[in-house]
């Protein structure tokens, strides 16, 4: 009996430590925004990896050799990642449409983007691909184009339901004008370019584009990069050029952009 009690006076001793952590938390996670409400109004970048670093020195001095050193700074692994999570989340509160050329690196910037920011990751071809149990290549062969492009845009449909993901679109996701639209209601589109000579370089040895089946030339891909271009250009609300750039640059400029992006259209929001 009295060792159950004396167990219930630990177990509430516990309670009470955990109700100091969610307040410290929740006091933290307050300061977290206000951080990025001021970078965002000074133009501060939103991401400083120097800061991270000098972060987790501090944390393991302040720790010396506290018996649970280890333990401690794994907790605070998550922090600092729930911590981007919701400057995410203040910052981007919609989905983030990656679009472009084929081989723009729109999977690659995706993937990239989404551990920095904390988001969802949404792969469009790769939804068609399991919803329909088939191959982007065997679509195309067995339904042709204008089958494939009624499933692209009925995926842009669904992910408005959906929101913090970065989608990477198809290449020619801008050929149906309905398109936009479906994905401006809740999100910025990013359109990531490059030269010909860079996208023959980046598709060249892959064969899960049947567009470009029997196409991988220069000549090819300019002239279908021209007549896509005004369709891209018109529906980007911000363009990064990729070409000889690293994927670490090319996001900071997107999130760079995108903030900028957001200022002038709540600016002119305020004005009207
Ligand atoms: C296409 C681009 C491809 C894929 C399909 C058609 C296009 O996506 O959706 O092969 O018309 O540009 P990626 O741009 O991801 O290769």
């Amino acid at each position: 009996m009295e060792n159950a009690k004396h167990l219930e006076e630990i177990r509430s001793k516990i309670g009470v430590c955990d109700n100091e952590i969610i307040d410290a938390l929740a006091e933290r996670m307050k300061h977290v925004q206000e951080i990025i409400s001021y970078k965002k109004a000074t133009g501060i970048p939103i991401l400083q990896p120097e800061q991270e670093a000098k972060q987790e020195r501090e944390l393991k001095e302040k720790l010396g050799d506290n018996p649970f050193e280890e333990e401690i700074l794994d907790i605070f692994k998550y922090i600092e990642k729930n911590s981007r999570k919701v400057q995410a989340k203040s910052l981007f509160d919609y989905n983030i449409f990656l679009i472009g050329f084929m081989g723009a690196g729109k999977t690659t910037v995706a993937s990239e983007l989404t551990k920095k920011l904390e988001m969802n990751r949404v792969e469009m071809d790769q939804m068609i691909v399991e919803k329909q149990g088939m191959s982007i290549s065997e679509i195309f062969d067995e339904y042709g184009e204008t089958y494939f492009r009624n499933l692209e845009s009925n995926c842009l449909i669904e992910l408005q339901h959906v929101k913090q993901s970065v989608v990477s679109c198809g290449g020619g996701v801008v050929v149906r004008e309905d398109n936009a639209d479906h994905m401006k209601k809740n999100g910025r589109v990013v359109l990531l370019t490059a030269k010909p000579e860079t996208i023959l370089e980046r598709v060249k040895d892959s064969n899960d584009r049947p567009i470009l089946e029997n196409h991988k030339n220069v000549q090819f891909i300019a002239s279908l990069m021209e007549k896509r271009r005004e369709k891209y250009q018109q529906v980007a609300d911000v363009k990064v050029e990729t070409d000889g750039k690293t994927i670490d640059e090319i996001c900071d400029e997107i999130i760079a952009k995108l903030i900028e992006f957001d200022n002038q259209k709540e600016a002119a929001e305020a004005d009207s």
